[in-house]
């Protein structure tokens, strides 16, 4: 089985060619980038007319790249969900239209399930059961994943994202989006414990997280004297070193309460040097293996969509109706083993 993914559900046009013997064939992608850092974030409305642009393009050279000629695709998989609506459909009409028109299946993926699935595009792929740490623009979960759509949700965050958390606090020290990789270049040069920032829920039991008041404490610090470029830094750092502080801290105790030997960790967050090696050795202390996707597949990208879709394909989900399926809300807890879409 040869198959086509297509993402588009924030600000990523991609589309790739995953093939079930062979691995990933191709993969391009677009960010969408310059477009939105105007406005500080992204505009709903330029980032699906930009897909619409940028998308067919993008489909020919992954298929050019890969040597595949359209009648060798075995299925188109999309992006589905969840995310921005009017993104999600330009993705979703052109998936479902170009697997009618090659008559071939075309599967709705789930996009946090694409995330979850992505470590399996490396050479050591992660071992069922195993948690999962979901950390995204969206998201922050600890997921039990015990096999393709059976998910347990231990805890999410009640309020921000951990990625939304990065990118908010970069805003008020004045960097441009996507704050998330701006912040934690400028916390490189800032000093630990210079600011102490909240980690909430850390110091109760459960797997939840709240965000939230970070931005408030940031917000505070910003204010009090006009930042020069140290007092920025140390900021910064004092940020990601919550964050990080505060992800680690319940993912190991998540790691001690299920016994599970072998830790995902997916999501544009992971990305994170700091958070990645905090984990590396919380997870080393417990003699438990640590899966990242590489770091172009941590964030938002069409080889994970592809990923997914095969699984679920392999699973013998797909529409056999002609509807084109885009939902900006989607729980992951919603899906089921057999059929994407459920
Ligand atoms: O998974 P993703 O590409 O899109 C969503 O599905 O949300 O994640 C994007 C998020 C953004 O909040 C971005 O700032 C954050 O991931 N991010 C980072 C880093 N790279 C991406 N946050 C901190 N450090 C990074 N290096
Ligand atoms: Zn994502």
């Amino acid at each position: 089985m040869r198959i086509l993914g297509i993402e588009s559900s924030c600000d990523e046009s991609a589309a790739a060619v995953l093939d079930e013997e062979r691995g990933l064939l191709s993969h391009a992608l677009f960010s969408q980038i310059d477009l939105h850092r105007l406005y500080g974030g992204v505009v709903p409305e330029l980032a699906s007319r930009d897909h619409v642009k940028r998308l067919l393009p993008l489909v020919r050279q992954a298929l050019a790249e890969s040597e595949t000629r359209p009648g060798e695709l075995s299925a188109v998989a999309y992006t589905a969900g969840p995310g921005l609506v009017g993104a999600l459909l330009t993705g979703a009409a052109l998936g479902r239209s170009l697997a009618y028109a090659l008559g071939v299946p075309a599967v709705a993926v789930h996009h946090l399930e694409g995330h979850l699935l992505a470590p399996l595009l490396e050479d050591r792929p992660p071992p069922l059961p195993h948690l999962a740490l979901l950390v995204s623009g969206g998201h922050t979960m600890l997921i039990v994943v015990r096999g393709l759509g059976d998910y347990e949700l231990l805890g999410e965050t009640r309020d921000d994202a951990a990625g939304e958390a990065f990118d908010k606090s970069a805003k008020l020290l004045g960097l441009p989006y996507p704050g998330g990789p701006e912040l934690a270049r400028l916390a490189e040069s800032g000093r630990a414990g210079a600011f102490d920032f909240p980690r909430p829920m850390l110091d109760r039991a459960g797997f939840e997280f709240s965000f939230s008041g970070l931005k408030t404490a940031v917000m505070l610090a910003v204010r009090e004297r006009e930042p020069d470029a140290q007092r920025r830094a140390d900021i910064a750092r004092g940020v990601q070193d919550a964050i990080v502080d505060t992800l680690v801290g319940k993912t190991a105790a998540a790691l001690d309460d299920t016994g599970l030997g072998h830790l995902v960790v997916a999501g544009g967050v992971s990305a994170n040097r700091a958070l990645r090696g905090a984990l590396e050795s919380a997870a080393r202390q417990r003699g438990v293996e640590i899966y990242f996707p590489r770091l172009e597949f941590c964030t938002d990208n069409a080889a994970m969509i592809a990923m997914a879709g095969l699984a679920r394909l392999k699973q013998g989900a797909a529409a056999g109706h002609l509807a084109i399926e885009a939902r900006a809300q989607w729980p992951l807890g919603s899906l089921r083993a057999s059929n994407a879409a459920a």
